[in-house]
């Protein structure tokens, strides 16, 4: 993979892994746009790092990814990398009633058909690249199932099915397709699900995140499976109902 002097565009980058992405694509002399919806997030993240570009953006809007690639190609003449890192995570007990189905709905938006719509409207930009890539992050739970997030780990694991599917129709295009599977990591997302409170799992920075990312990028590896995702990867294929069991040791939370 080349290192430098690429037009890589990242969904979500004004928090997280996308930020620490973003960081690592601009000390190694990129062009680095990000997207996210809150635009003062994105605001602070361009006052921290001029360098970086960014387009108040939501990928579950058709019109706004659309235009995006738009604006995106008349300013830039496009991408060459496209990272679909924009998620979210939210811990539910399905068998509560009264759990809140649009932010279930939200969340296979976000995280599965945000990445089909995003590859669909920026096609025709990597397909005139030279060095074109995807990266899909997804998760080590597209492995193993974590049960309090049963929609989000349904989510990644599509997602996952979906990487490995388009490697081959993406292949005689010259455009690779690359995998993250980050563990938890810590950031506001594993805060706000309070993963990162359970010392059991013990978060990754996400700057540590982003070397291992690197590394395995450079290395042109399709799936980049940091810290325990190596493991969960591995256990899923050997025995995946003790993992299944290791991993959902804890109640399902009352939400
Ligand atoms: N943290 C972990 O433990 C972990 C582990 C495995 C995989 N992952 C995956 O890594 C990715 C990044 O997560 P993170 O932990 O870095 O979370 P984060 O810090 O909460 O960042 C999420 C980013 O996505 C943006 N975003 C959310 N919804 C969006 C939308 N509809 N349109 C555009 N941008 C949107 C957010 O900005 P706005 O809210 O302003 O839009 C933010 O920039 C996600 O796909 C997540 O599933 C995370």
């Amino acid at each position: 993979m080349k290192q430098s002097n690429l037009k890589v565009l990242i969904t979500g980058g004004s928090s997280g892994i996308g930020l620490a992405l973003a960081k690592k694509f601009i000390d190694n002399k990129n062009t680095v746009i990000i997207t996210g919806r809150d635009l003062a997030k994105l605001e602070k993240v361009k006052s921290d790092n001029p360098k970086i570009i960014f387009f108040q953006s939501d990928v579950t809007s058709e019109a706004e990814v659309k235009k995006l690639a738009d604006d995106i190609d008349q300013q830039f003449g496009g991408i060459d990398v496209l990272i679909n890192n924009a998620g979210i995570m939210c811990l539910l007990d399905t068998g509560n009633e009264a759990n809140d189905l649009t932010r279930q709905y939200a969340e296979i938006d976000i995280n599965f058909n945000s990445p089909v719509r995003l590859v669909h409207y920026f096609l025709s930009q990597l397909k005139k690249s030279k060095e074109a890539a995807i990266i899909n992050v997804s998760s080590g739970l597209a492995y193993v199932p974590f049960a309090q997030a049963p929609v989000y780990s349904a989510t990644k694991s599509a997602l996952h099915f979906w990487t490995r599917s388009i490697r081959l129709h993406l292949k005689p295009h010259n455009i690779k397709v690359l995998e993250l599977l980050p563990p938890v990591v810590d950031t506001p997302l594993a805060h706000a699900a309070d993963i990162a409170e359970d010392d059991n799992l013990k978060p990754m920075p996400s700057e540590k995140l982003a070397e291992a990312f690197w590394k395995g990028y450079l290395n042109n590896k399709e799936e980049i499976t940091p810290g325990i995702s190596t493991q969960l990867k591995l256990m899923s294929r050997l025995a995946p109902n003790f993992i299944f069991k290791q991993l959902n040791k804890q109640p399902i939370p009352k939400k």
